[in-house]
């Protein structure tokens, strides 16, 4: 697809940058969304399903093949935002420095490289507005951003599926971060005014409305999590509950067969078990509350999760539980929780379309009240996945 001065301004200007920067145009053009997961915490890496939303925030980037750098061997990136440059060799990736942005670049061309494909050397300018380390997956939308890019460059012609694949496995082996596949679905397979249904045992990924007359708001717990070592920890409890249970994964699992067999498993292993299958459970109630419309029910849901969360999976964090506490106070809400990883980052609150920007301030000031700190809320908007385009 050709761009179009007209589609987002921020793309535009990302463009005419990289034109001052580099003397010549960009090839590509690229964004894709933040996410939101709105049910179904913790459930795609045990086969499991999920509800989330792609959101009106989103990575960006413009990017040419640059052959003629230094022995057609490196690429530059630059990093709008943080005004920080990164140059590596494409022969020599094997450097992965501990929290640097570039290695969500670098371990995708070694992705694509493990799979046959070449990628050429090539400058790209990054952006975005996805808030960092906060639930959002800003790392994802970079990943996905990016990932179309390689895409086209290397000619390797992935599917949606195995792009995000790529993405998981720069995350997992690169990263040392051993998350699922959510996240880079959710900032493929987004479209506007949409949630996404994704089933992660059979890829099956619908989009269904949004629930009418509702809006989702965020609030910024503005504590920072390190997804790394807490997640890593979860995710073998629950690979051990899988592996006593006798079960491929925990989407195996029935409620009924986990409170059956709960003595065979260590207590902290059941809890965060019980979170798993429970929320498996909620997302399939919460596809009925969809389909009939019972707001007041997909609400409820989503406060149970967040409780389920605090409770047995224990990635919630006391100012989480505060922004949900608060919520329930205010007029317009129908349910908060936790979103994402954990262990900070935002609250995502579903309320009432009419009552959101009286809400947003409510929470706000209550929240800055009780913590001194500015959770800045915001009404985001679910919106299309990852767009590739030639300039
Ligand atoms: C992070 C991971 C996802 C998913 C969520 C929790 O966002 O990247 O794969 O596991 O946490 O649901």
């Amino acid at each position: 697809m050709k761009y179009d001065r007209q589609v987002d301004s921020a793309l535009t200007e990302l463009a005419e940058l990289f034109l001052a920067r580099h003397g010549h145009a960009p090839a590509l053009l690229s964004r894709a969304p933040g996410r939101l997961e709105i049910l179904g915490n913790h459930t795609d890496y045990n086969e499991g399903t999920v509800l989330s939303v792609a959101i009106n925030r989103a990575a960006r980037i413009a990017a040419a093949p640059n052959p003629e750098a230094k022995d057609g061997m490196v690429c530059r990136l630059y990093d709008i935002k943080g005004r920080s440059a990164r140059e590596f060799r494409l022969d020599d990736l094997d450097n992965c420095r501990h929290g640097d942005w570039s290695n969500y670049i670098k371990g995708l061309i070694v992705e694509f490289n493990l799979q046959g494909f070449k990628v050429p050397a090539f400058d790209a300018l990054v952006t975005g507005d996805v808030p960092l380390s906060a639930g959002m997956s800003s790392s994802a939308a970079l990943e996905m951003a990016m990932c179309v890019i390689l895409n086209n460059l290397s000619d390797a012609r992935l599917t949606w599926l195995e792009l995000a694949k790529i993405g998981q496995s720069c995350e997992n082996n690169y990263v040392g971060a051993h998350t699922g596949l959510l996240d880079q679905i959710s900032s493929l397979k987004g479209k506007a005014g949409q949630l996404i249904y994704s089933d992660f045992r059979s890829f099956e990924v619908e989009n269904v409305p949004m629930p009418t007359g509702t809006v989702f708001v965020v609030a910024n717990s503005k504590i920072k999590h390190n997804l790394t070592n807490e997640y890593n920890e979860r995710r073998e409890a629950c690979e051990e509950a899988a592996r006593i249970l006798g079960v491929k994964a925990l989407r195996d699992v029935s409620p009924e067969m986990l409170e059956h067999r709960k003595g065979e498993l260590r207590e902290v292993v059941y809890r965060r078990a019980k979170h798993v299958v429970g929320e498996i459970a909620r997302v399939a109630a919460g596809q009925i509350a969809l389909a009939t419309g019972d707001l007041a029910l997909f609400g409820k849901l989503m406060t149970e999760s967040h409780e389920s969360s605090r409770k047995n999976f224990e990635n919630s964090c006391p100012e989480i539980d505060m922004l949900v506490e608060i919520g329930q106070t205010i007029p317009g809400f129908l349910g908060a929780r936790i979103s994402g990883g954990g262990f900070g980052g935002i609250s995502v609150h579903l309320v009432q379309a009419s009552a959101a920007e009286r809400y947003c301030e409510a929470l706000g000031a209550e929240y800055h009240r009780q913590t001194g700190i500015d959770s800045q809320p915001m009404v985001l908007a679910a919106a299309d996945g990852a767009t590739l385009w030639e300039y």
